[in-house]
């Protein structure tokens, strides 16, 4: 397959990162973003496009030989935007996939597709889905999606189930949920670089000493987590772990109530 890659959701805090360490594990990017993404850099092509629009995710899927769709509403929000930007989008992203040809597409999925599952120290990746939010359901039925796309159709659907993804660890559950820079870019060359997974779910964590979910899917895929957020465990702060029984932390409390 050629390395030429749709990136969506490109200005945001993952595709961001990925936009800078991608190119060198050897992709070439055409990112897509309606947000403003600034200019482009060497060898990238950028197309300011809504996934909710079928007709500019299929034009900006043509001729790439992947997707990763980081695009979408990245917290919860009332049901309607998140069915119209991440129900549909990724319907969108899948259908454009297969009316262009692209055989691989990965998907960002979330710890919040299983939130209400309890804490445990190695729950596997064919847990029942448990959103504990309309976010999460959206990422249910991504899943969901991926599945349908992979089965009927023979694409190849890589789910991430990503915990936290920032800098450093910040607060007392970042210490299990964290995904560094460095882990997010390998865990998507791995996704894009795995020899016919067709359809997998994996979690997009680090190799956390406190992490509750089973990362030998995500080895087995060739996704090697190399940083641990135990690594920051003097530096967290007086932030208090308030929902310490699910794995969804705070989306599982009252203030997420619509
Ligand atoms: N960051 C995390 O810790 C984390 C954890 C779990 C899952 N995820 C998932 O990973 C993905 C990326 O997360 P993020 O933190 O980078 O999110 P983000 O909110 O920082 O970025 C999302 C990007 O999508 C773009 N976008 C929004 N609506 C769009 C639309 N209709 N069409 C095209 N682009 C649109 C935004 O402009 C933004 O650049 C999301 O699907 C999110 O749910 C992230």
């Amino acid at each position: 397959m050629t390395r030429h890659v749709l990136l969506t959701g490109a200005v945001g805090q993952i595709g961001g990162l990925l936009r800078a360490g991608l190119p060198s594990t050897g992709w070439t990017l055409r990112c897509l973003d309606t947000a403003d993404m600034g200019a482009a850099r060497d060898g990238e092509e950028l197309i300011r496009g809504d996934i909710t629009d079928l007709d500019a995710v299929l034009a900006a899927t043509t001729g790439v030989a992947a997707v990763v769709h980081m695009g979408g509403l990245s917290s919860e929000a009332a049901y309607d935007e998140i069915r119209r930007v991440n129900i549909d989008g990724t319907y969108h992203v899948l259908e454009s996939a297969r009316r262009a040809g692209v055989r691989r597409v990965v998907l960002a999925s979330s710890n919040h597709a299983v939130g209400f599952t309890p804490r445990a120290t190695c729950v596997p990746v064919d847990t029942r889905p448990r959103p504990d939010t309309f976010y999460g359901v959206s990422k249910v039925a991504g899943e969901a999606l991926g599945s349908l796309y992979a089965d009927r159709y023979g694409l190849d659907v890589v789910c991430l189930r990503i915990g936290t993804q920032r800098p450093r660890p910040v607060h007392p559950r970042h210490l299990s949920t964290w995904l560094s820079d460095a882990d997010a870019v390998r865990l998507v060359d791995a996704a894009l670089s795995a020899a016919s997974p067709r359809f997998a779910v994996v979690y997009g964590i680090s190799a956390n000493t406190r992490g509750w979910w089973d990362l030998e899917p995500g080895r087995a895929l060739g996704y090697h987590p190399v940083d641990d957020a135990e690594d920051y465990a003097g530096e967290i702060g007086d932030d208090v772990d308030t929902y310490q029984g699910f794995l969804g932390g705070e989306f599982t409390g009252p203030e997420y109530d619509q």
